[in-house]
């Protein structure tokens, strides 16, 4: 792929750095309040969540830990393909602990029905999902985030944490990828 300049993939702005900001605020002080006094655990997906995890970590006023876990189910091109794999698991036990999974998008749903139903098998106190954007229109399997940080339209997104053929996580808006891109 031919390198151009950062925003030359970008159709649209969907969501601004502000209204993402302003996003994350309202997130963490919903989660703040539901589990107030209560041992959280924030597991981020990899590689996307990890920008979303790092700011909505900083908008949650109560002591938490993090760890990360990575899975593969993207190729390099925009469309599923249904298979997930474990790359990388967390470092300790679940089983006293609140369970809170950091996603970057929900689009299938098949990656976090797998992820949910791994961690139920180590028996967590509660497990529940934050994802930052949700494209419910998409969805394959039964599966509902019980954080959503904005329902977006069915369009490839960049941008905010999320990549095109691994770039463009970068961006601090979420953009619409420019279909000429993809559609080679
Ligand atoms: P799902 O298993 O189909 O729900 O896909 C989830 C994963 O696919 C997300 O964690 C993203 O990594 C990736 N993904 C889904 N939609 C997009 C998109 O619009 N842009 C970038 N990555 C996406
Ligand atoms: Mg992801």
């Amino acid at each position: 792929m031919q390198m151009k300049d950062l925003r030359e993939y970008c159709d649209r702005v969907l969501l601004s750095e502000e209204e993402i900001k302003a996003m994350v605020k309202r997130l963490g002080e919903q989660i703040t309040r539901d589990y107030a006094g209560k041992k959280l655990f924030l597991i981020c997906v990899l590689k996307g969540g990890f920008v979303f995890m790092a700011d909505l970590v900083r908008a949650i006023d109560i002591p938490l830990e993090v760890d990360f876990i990575a899975v593969s189910s993207y190729g390099s091109s925009t469309k599923t393909s249904g298979v997930v794999r474990l790359l990388k698991d967390i470092d300790k036990p679940v089983n006293d602990k609140h369970v809170l999974i950091v996603e970057d998008i929900m689009d299938s749903g098949l990656t976090l029905k797998y992820i949910k139903e791994m961690f139920e098998t180590r028996s967590p106190l509660s497990i529940k999902i934050c994802t930052a954007f949700d494209k419910p229109e998409r969805r394959k399997v039964d599966i509902t985030p019980d954080y959503v940080g904005a329902v977006i339209p069915d369009e490839y997104v960049i941008g905010y944490g999320l990549d095109y053929d691994g770039i463009l996580r970068n961006l601090p808006d979420l953009c619409v990828l420019k279909r000429e891109i993809y559609e080679k």
